[in-house]
């Protein structure tokens, strides 16, 4: 049996991170779940217990209290032993239209998906850099890399986490510790839930497994599936004249 990681998982009802931790769960790894809702939470945590982790506590918290942090992660190692991986996978897709009329809700929308995982990964690449090791993983998006008018303020909010996770690799990975940036495509999950063609959007279980193999391999960045880096490539390079008539 491999020696069991120390594994901490910040939004770990996420159907995404569920399908990650499952991997992680059969390898025997120790996981430290964080979420919002306790029933959700309950039923993921036994669920990994039975699966296999070889240690599994959990904790309720509300990721957007950014004041809860500091403690929640030192609590957090201080259970796990240490810590080998973090896992950051909360997020909210929010309402756009809402967004559009209230900027109060734009900024909610901001503060769950760049604000929260800026506070969150701040202390936690400091503790990594202390002890010369350890990876991070953050679940971004294909949205971050172009602004549509579907869902730029979720979009813009993804598009200023990847860009803080390369500064943040550009400073760290020297440091021995290895930024992992995920860009999921559409995956059928609750988020996507009732979107016009979900039921062709990617299999959660298939989307945490690649993330898992990603994270084995200490990559900088995937997209997953893996398609969908010649998709955003494309759409990247649409000139701005056409991309801003188009209705995406
Ligand atoms: N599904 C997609 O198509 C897609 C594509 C690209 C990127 N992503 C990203 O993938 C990640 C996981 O999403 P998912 O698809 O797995 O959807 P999901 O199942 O809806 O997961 C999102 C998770 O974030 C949690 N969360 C939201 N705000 C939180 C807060 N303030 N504190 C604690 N937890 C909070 C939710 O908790 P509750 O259950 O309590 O609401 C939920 O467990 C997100 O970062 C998302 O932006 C998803």
């Amino acid at each position: 049996m491999p020696t069991p990681r120390k594994i901490l998982i910040l939004g770990a009802t996420s159907a995404i991170a569920e399908q990650t931790a499952r991997v992680w769960a059969k390898r025997g790894d120790s996981l430290y779940l964080v979420a919002r809702n306790p029933q959700k939470l309950a039923v993921v945590a036994a669920d990994l217990k039975t699966r296999g982790a070889s240690f599994v506590e959990s904790i309720v918290a509300d990721l957007d209290d950014l004041d809860l942090h500091p403690q929640l992660l030192a609590d957090a190692i201080t259970a796990l032993g240490g810590l080998d991986i973090a896992y950051l996978a909360h997020g909210v897709l929010g309402d756009q239209a809402e967004a559009e009329a209230d900027a109060i809700a734009a900024e909610q929308i901001l503060h769950t998906n760049f604000t929260s995982p800026v506070s969150l990964l701040t202390w936690l690449a400091n503790f990594c850099v202390k002890q010369h090791s350890g990876t991070l993983a953050v679940i971004s998006s294909v949205a971050g890399d172009r602004g549509r008018k579907s869902n730029y303020v979720y979009g813009s909010a993804k598009a200023g986490l990847s860009a803080f996770l390369s500064g943040l690799r550009n400073r760290i990975d020297r440091e021995g510790v290895t930024v992992t940036t995920i860009k999921p495509g559409p995956v059928k999950t609750s988020m996507t839930a009732g979107m016009k063609g979900s039921e062709k959007f990617a299999d959660p279980a298939k989307v945490g497994k690649a993330i898992a193999s990603a994270i084995d391999s200490k990559r900088d960045q995937i997209y997953v599936p893996f398609q969908w880096r010649v998709i955003m490539a494309v759409i990247r390079h649409i000139p701005e004249s056409i991309f801003k008539k188009t209705n995406t």
